[in-house]
């Protein structure tokens, strides 16, 4: 397989340029700046590309450039901080500066370069591109040519054909650059020659003969929570080795209307799982009974969790298989080593409720999808048959509608909360919003109000709709839905759930408010 290393000078971007790399069908990697030349040269890179980074060519602690990439034999794209570098590991000189160009700019080229193949803009007129950064080149390294200018910048690209060493000051990666696509395509195409053979089906292909070669004759427990990820390493797993997969899913009382019987009834029917369907709602709601703090609830979730998913692994132990591996949905972006302002350091988040397992229960991991970032493992989902209605679920924490009935959770107020969080999912299927918002559902708030019913007055529970767009959960802002959206969601809600009288909409952005309420 064709593969490009990214090397990573602690850009917040570079995720971008290994998504794009993919996205056209060219398998990437992104790895650590400080990674040696000779470990580089152990991955056969067919080409390496250097990221931007916040850094300054020469300041103190500033991450450098091993030289001995130069002599890979591969083709080198720099990019912003890595153009830097560049000009100045080959003898170029650059220009500080104390301000930032930040935005959009006019590029044109003006030198004939492979990368702007086919790019009409740039015969003879100007691209839009993206800028951020603080330095410049100012004159390039020997034997190279200036390829390309802004109004602002005299050295906005530069290339040496003989060496296969290009550089842009801009992001091509980012998608405010109109032409950036095409001229990564063209750098893997037409400069290093790379045969694009990344695909989702390719993908599927080689992990059932991976799986298949690590798992031998033994056995996989995998715990299943009907959510995007966990899904298709189950699918995945059992198109590998069938029947000696066994899939948990625990019903916690806390899932969504009908949700679990209907994730079990879907997977056995499509996919003949080897599935068990523990049924554990009255455990976990009589643990939760009396407790309104947020954190002593998720606590005591995740024991109870770990607790009866342990048994369960047991028990498939117990009826003599050889159990060894433990199937998580680890992605790409949980692996990716980043690279902070002191240096490279692994960040490793563990976003699985069954973390903390494999240790206890002597149990390896497998983890199929760790090289692939969210939307491919939806076009592997799909590649296997798995539905859109589940491939475009939206997050659904680990506790549950346990943090979405603030306070003390009860079966009653439970009832409540599902029956408007169904009208709010519905309603936004309908009004075609479902897949433009990150995350849409229903709070239930831990006070009543009053309000007026014909000639009675009602005192009753008050429904908060939290619905926000975003792009990872670390940062969100409220959805601007459109007010006759907002008003059907909120008649629903009142005329068909008993015990609500009120519908309110959060409008607050994170930070500094998060997107659960608990
Ligand atoms: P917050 O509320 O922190 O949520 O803005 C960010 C994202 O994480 C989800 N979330 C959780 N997921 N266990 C989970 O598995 C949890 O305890 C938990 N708390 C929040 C939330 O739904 C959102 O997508």
């Amino acid at each position: 397989m064709s593969k490009v290393i990214i090397l990573d000078f602690g850009s917040q971007v570079t995720q971008l340029i290994a998504r794009r790399v993919r996205e056209a069908g060219v398998y990437s990697e992104i790895h650590p700046c400080t990674t040696a030349a000779k470990d580089i040269a152990a991955m056969k890179p067919d080409a390496v590309i250097l990221s931007g980074g916040p850094a300054s060519v020469g300041e103190k602690d500033a991450p450098q450039l091993d030289m001995g990439i130069l002599n890979l034999g591969v083709p080198i794209l720099g990019i912003c901080y890595g153009m830097q570098l560049l000009a100045h590991a080959l003898g170029g000189s650059l220009a500080q500066s104390q301000t930032r160009e930040y935005g959009p700019a006019d590029f044109e080229a003006i030198a004939p370069s492979p990368l702007w193949d086919g790019i009409e803009s740039l015969a003879g007129g100007t691209s839009r591109i993206w800028m951020s950064h603080g330095d410049k080149v100012q004159a390039p390294p020997p034997g190279f040519t200036v390829s390309g200018r802004t109004a602002t910048l005299d050295v906005a690209a530069m290339c040496c054909e003989e060496k296969r060493i290009y550089a842009l000051q801009f992001h091509p990666e980012v998608h405010h650059s109109e032409c950036g696509a095409q001229i990564l395509r063209n750098f893997l195409f037409k400069v290093a020659g790379i045969t694009p053979d990344w695909s989702m089906s390719s993908f599927v292909e080689r992990s059932i003969r991976q799986i298949r070669e690590t798992v031998g004759e033994s056995h996989v427990i995998c715990a299943l929570s009907g959510g995007v990820d966990s899904t298709v390493v189950a699918v995945l797993l059992s198109k590998a080795i069938g029947k000696r997969l066994h899939c948990i899913f625990v019903d916690n009382g806390l899932l969504r209307q009908n949700e679990g019987e209907k994730v079990v009834r879907y997977l056995r029917e499509n996919f003949d799982l080897n599935l068990k369907y523990v049924q554990a709602s009255d455990h976990f709601l009589s643990l939760l009974a009396h407790v309104d703090d947020p954190e002593r609830k998720r606590k005591l979730i995740g024991h109870a969790f770990i607790e009866i998913f342990d048994r369960e692994a047991e028990a498939v132990k117990a009826q003599g298989h050889d159990v060894r591996f433990l199937a998580q949905g680890t992605l790409y972006p949980d692996v990716i080593e980043s690279v902070s302002a002191k240096g490279p350091s692994a960040v490793i988040k563990s976003h699985h409720n069954v973390g903390g397992l494999p240790e206890k229960m002597n149990l390896r991991l497998i983890e199929p999808l760790r090289e692939l970032f969210k939307d491919e493992v939806r076009a592997a989902g799909a590649e296997m048959g798995i539905p859109d209605s589940i491939l475009w679920r939206h997050p659904f924490p680990g506790p549950g509608l346990a943090i979405r009935v603030i306070g003390e959770v009860t079966r009653e107020r439970l009832e409540i909360l599902r029956a408007a969080d169904s009208i709010v999912l519905e309603e936004l299927h309908a009004s075609g919003w479902y897949r433009k918002v990150w995350q849409g559902f229903a709070v239930l708030l831990p006070l009543k109000t009053v309000g007026v019913m014909g000639d009675g007055r009602t005192y009753e529970h008050v429904i908060a709709l939290r619905i926000v767009e975003s792009v990872d959960a670390m940062t969100a802002d409220w959805a601007r839905l459109p007010a006759e959206v907002l008003a059907g969601i909120s008649g629903r809600i009142i005329n068909e759930v008993k015990g609500v009288n009120r519908v309110v909409y959060d409008i607050s952005s994170k930070p500094p408010s998060t997107i659960e309420w608990e």
